[in-house]
């Protein structure tokens, strides 16, 4: 299968690697929104999206051997490694499948479909919502995470920030996708008619460890994008690389994620 020309970040194994901290960063405000919609053991969940099945594997965990797990990507590589890490925990009511969520057509129907960080980068979320529901059983939970980056913020003040934050931006703009769809998923689940949607904000923020490192390494891994579309030169961008990561060793800055909106709805009963 190609590789998805309207996702902007790098790919593969180095992309499977910036996941992997992103799931770090992320799994206690997941791991609690689990909590908060009480999903039950035995449970069939879709993972859209899945990258390297981090998200996927806790869900395997969480529904038990009763429950099953399909994650969707259409990145072969990382699926690949998932399929592997999958094994090495013995996780083995779990599968991966190579597929574009835009275009997938569901053979069974999924008492939760969830997608972390996927609906961003898609052009139409709102008619991929409308076909996922589909795939959803009546009284099925659909939940999805997903960026505002216009909540993202630094302290003190970074003009590199600044302009990391306006070439991000920029690039999921120029691929037809939606950098703060956050805002927009409550509206976008109640208009697939969907009942009962509540949502949360959540946002990993921090002086030390990991989740400062997500914003120096996402501005690396944009720079093919940046560079097709001529925002930067390859200077400019090494530039704004090494001033975050400046920045986010620095133990006395504050650097966050993008504002992060959790959001879930149900499908009627009849
Ligand atoms: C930011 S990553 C999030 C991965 C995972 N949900 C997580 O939170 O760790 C987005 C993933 O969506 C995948 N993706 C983007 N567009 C897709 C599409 N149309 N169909 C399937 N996967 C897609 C990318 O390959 C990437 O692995």
């Amino acid at each position: 299968m190609k590789m998805n020309e309207h996702y902007v970040i790098r790919g593969g194994v180095p992309g499977r690697e910036r996941l992997r901290i992103l799931a770090r960063v992320m799994q206690p405000t997941t791991r609690h929104l689990f909590e908060q919609i009480g999903l039950e053991k035995g449970s069939s969940c879709l993972d859209l999206g899945c990258g390297g099945g981090d998200v996927s594997f806790d869900l395997a965990r969480w529904v038990g051997s009763t429950g099953m797990i399909l994650g969707l990507d259409m990145d072969e590589e990382k699926l690949a490694m998932a399929r592997c890490e999958a094994e090495a925990q013995n996780l083995d009511n779990i599968s991966f499948a190579l597929s574009d969520i835009t275009t997938w057509q569901a053979e069974t129907k999924f008492d939760m479909i969830y997608g972390r960080f996927i609906l961003t980068h898609l052009q139409d979320p709102a008619s991929v919502l409308a076909h996922m529901a589909q795939a959803l059983r009546p009284g099925g939970i659909m939940v999805f995470e997903d960026i505002d980056f216009t909540g993202h913020f630094c302290y003190p003040a970074s003009a590199a920030f600044n302009r990391y934050v306006e070439l991000y931006s920029e690039v999921v703009h120029r691929a037809g996708a939606d950098p703060n769809i956050g805002l927009r998923l409550p509206g976008l689940l109640a208009e697939t008619h969907l009942e009962n949607v509540q949502m949360n904000v959540v946002q990993p923020a921090a002086r030390q460890g990991e989740a400062k490192i997500m914003a120096p390494l996402t501005m690396d891994y944009i720079r093919n994008s940046v560079l097709i579309h001529e925002l930067a030169a390859e200077q400019e961008i090494e530039e704004i690389v090494s001033a975050l990561y400046t920045f986010a060793y620095n133990p006395n800055t504050v650097l966050s994620l993008p504002r992060v909106v959790q959001a879930w709805g149900y499908r009627p009963q009849g």
